[in-house]
């Protein structure tokens, strides 16, 4: 059946638009984060990323795998939890851009 197909095949490009529209916002999302008052990350690793107190974020993405950015980006949280996963993996979606 060729309009199943179609339909189908439709499905899945809305499906993948979506997706991509998702990972924008959370770069979106992370980069303020990132600049924010908050975690202050940019105050060792640059406002574009390019270091200072910390080391450089260029190409950090490929150096690391995904579980292992989640842990790294959440090395200078308090202690008192501040740093939800939301916002830890909005941080890694916007590094990892870098
Ligand atoms: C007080 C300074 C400071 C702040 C603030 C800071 N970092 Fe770091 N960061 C460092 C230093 C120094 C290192 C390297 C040594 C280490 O791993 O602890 C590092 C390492 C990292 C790495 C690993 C980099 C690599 O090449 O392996 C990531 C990822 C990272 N930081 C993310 C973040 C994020 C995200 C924030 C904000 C939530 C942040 N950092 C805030 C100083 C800082």
């Amino acid at each position: 059946m060729r309009i199943v197909k179609i339909i189908a095949l439709t499905a899945i490009a809305i499906f993948i638009g979506t997706a991509a529209v998702n990972a924008a916002d959370t770069v979106k999302d992370g980069k303020t984060l990132y600049l924010g008052e908050k975690y202050k990350c940019f105050s060792c690793h640059g406002e574009k990323g390019e270091g200072g107190k910390g080391p450089s974020f260029k190409g950090v993405g490929k150096k690391h795998t995904a579980p292992e950015m989640m842990k790294l980006a959440a090395h200078n949280c308090p202690p008192t939890g501040a740093c939800s996963p939301k916002d830890i993996s909005a941080l890694v979606d916007f590094i990892r851009t870098l």
